[in-house]
């Protein structure tokens, strides 16, 4: 059983960007806890997003937590920008880079949280020898580059290896892709409290109905 807190993190990749201000402050009115922040650069990953400049503005809005995820690739020459602009966590993929232990001795010399993602290719094992520099492993359960996508539930087991070898440590396992009331239990019970979700919580105009969801059926785990 999971003893971490629960977290609901929103993914604004979901939301309406001619209206993204609005948009960040309506999903911390209906409860977000963190926000999350999908970085896509067209080569680590197949897709474009956003990146600094709109990290930067965000941040005037809200002093919820900014869980940056980086799927660029490489990421060292810009994680000064994205802890500058108003980043809390940064998260790196261990597929991006050949150096992951120097991309997150990096993260921690600016100040911040640092996160190890992994593709659903990627074993947890290649994140055992820098277990001790993580604040958290994100656990994809899609293949990173879009929203909207189903979830994998191969992933299940993989998140439950990544509870297992983060044993007692202070380190929160977060799922990412496809997430919705539906899975939102089996991940927290397979080891995960941070649920990541686009689509299902920027879904029609009743944020607060959509995170609420996502919450009681994450909870429902039977004792
Ligand atoms: C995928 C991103 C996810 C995605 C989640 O590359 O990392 O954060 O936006 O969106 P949904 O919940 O729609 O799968
Ligand atoms: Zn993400």
């Amino acid at each position: 059983m999971n003893q971490r807190p629960l977290i609901i993190a929103p993914s604004i990749l979901a939301s309406d960007f001619s209206k993204l201000g609005q948009e960040v402050t309506d999903i911390v009115g209906a409860g977000a806890d963190w926000i999350h922040i999908d970085v896509m650069d067209g080569h680590f990953v197949p897709n474009i997003s956003y990146g600094i400049p709109v990290v930067q503005s965000l941040r005037k809005v809200t002093d919820k937590l900014f869980d940056a995820h980086l799927m660029i690739s490489p990421a060292d020459p810009y994680l000064e920008a994205f802890a500058k602009a108003g980043s809390d966590l940064i998260t790196v993929h261990a597929e991006a880079g050949p150096h992951l232990d120097r991309s997150l001795q990096a993260i921690k010399a600016l100040g911040k949280k640092a996160g190890a993602a992994v593709n659903p290719a990627t074993p947890v094992s290649v994140l055992e020898h820098v277990i001790n520099r993580l604040d958290l492993i994100l656990i994809m359960t899609v293949n990173p580059g879009f929203g909207g996508q189903s979830f994998i539930s191969a992933m299940l087991e993989k998140i439950k290896q990544a509870k297992a070898m983060v044993g007692g440590r202070n380190i929160d396992i977060e799922v990412d892709g496809g997430i919705d009331p539906s899975n939102a239990r089996a991940c927290v019970e397979a080891g995960a409290n941070v649920l990541v979700a686009g689509s299902s919580l920027f879904k029609g105009p009743d944020y607060v109905a959509n995170i609420k969801a996502l919450k009681l059926a994450a909870q429902s785990i039977a004792v």
